[in-house]
């Protein structure tokens, strides 16, 4: 008889930061979503490490609940994945402490990350900013996680989860699975709508720089139509057309055209009427997500239910490695 494959474990989590953008959407969660039927997934929304920049508490709990609820309104199910809040499931933190020890001063100096952020917050470069790497190793040795889908600006942080875990290995043996990056064939990389040379992102200080997925259809529209393009009004992709080649890519990304088939569609029609379609599509592709995020967030009971059962039994796997991994260290069982 054939033993069914095991399905590979895939760990990801998101920051709580107060707006989800069509670059997270696109580039990220869309396949969160798809990966969920052929993996055993494993999802968190990221609340302990927010605080290594300062919090407002009330809009804090706001952000991470609107989080919950939005990955949920985007597709991720509890009957199929494990998703909880990070700050309740407490081994992250007591392992992440642990991880710490076995990390160095020199690689975590060395994170492009923690330079940028500590410029960005020369008045707040706390010790967890510098020790975040640990705590996201943690997140993904505590599942055994085999794969982690991420981002170009989180492979630093992938690559020394790998390096602490065969530090860690190699010392006391065989405890933690390593993980390898998950690259995706599908995710679009979403640039800036005014300077489509850099990532879309929400820190941008110009906000017409990025959409928010619970943007308003008209806030949508309007973003779309000041969207930075070229002064040759043909839609095809192109060198020199940056931001037309990122509106041609957000167009495929959300009705699945090929880009041949959107040059043919606006074949001698303006980059004005082009916009709008982008931006009326993209309304179609959020309108639901919309609907859902608004039924969600208004049941707080239904959220709690979804957190906290995923939570439970997220503990249960997590303090199996936990626990394996301090007996190695010579810590006395409970
Ligand atoms: N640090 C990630 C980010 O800012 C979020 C994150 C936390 C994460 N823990 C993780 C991503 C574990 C992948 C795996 O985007």
């Amino acid at each position: 008889m054939d033993t069914p494959e095991k399905k590979k474990v895939i760990f990801s989590a998101i920051q709580p930061s107060g707006t989800i953008t069509l670059g997270n959407y696109l580039g990220a969660l869309r396949n969160w979503v798809k990966l969920q039927d052929d993996y055993n997934c494993i999802f968190a929304v990221a609340d302990l490490h927010a605080i290594t920049v300062r919090q407002e508490p009330k809009k804090f709990r706001e952000n991470i609940l609107n989080a919950y609820a939005l990955l949920l309104a985007c597709g991720i199910d509890t009957e199929k994945s494990l998703f909880f809040i990070q700050s309740h499931v407490h081994t992250h933190a007591e392992l992440a402490w642990v991880l710490n020890c076995y990390t160095q001063f020199g690689e975590l100096s060395r994170m492009t990350q923690f330079k940028d952020k500590s410029l960005k917050h020369a008045d707040n470069v706390n010790a967890g900013l510098f020790a975040y790497p640990s705590l996201m190793a943690a997140d993904i040795l505590l599942y055994r996680s085999d794969m982690v889908p991420v981002g170009a600006d989180q492979k630093q942080h992938l690559e020394l989860a790998r390096n602490i875990a065969e530090r860690f290995n190699g010392v006391y043996g065989n405890t933690f699975t390593v993980p390898d990056p998950y690259i995706s064939t599908v995710g679009a990389r979403v640039m800036s709508l005014q300077d489509p040379t850099k990532k879309m992102s929400k820190s941008d200080e110009n906000v017409n720089a990025w959409v928010a997925v619970l943007d308003k259809p008209d806030t949508i529209m309007k973003k779309f139509k000041r969207a930075v393009t070229d002064s040759e009004a043909e839609v095809r992709v192109g060198e020199g057309k940056d931001g037309i080649n990122n509106l041609i890519g957000i167009m495929s990304a959300v009705t699945g055209k090929t880009s041949d088939e959107i040059t043919e569609e606006f074949e001698g029609k303006g980059y004005g009427d082009f916009k709008t379609a982008v931006a009326e599509a993209v309304i179609e592709e959020v309108k639901p997500i919309q609907e859902r995020f608004d039924d969600y967030i208004k049941n707080k009971d239904y959220l709690a239910e979804q957190y906290r059962k995923s939570a439970e039994i997220a503990l249960k796997i997590s303090q199996r490695t936990l626990d394996k991994a301090m007996k190695k260290i010579g810590f006395i069982a409970k």
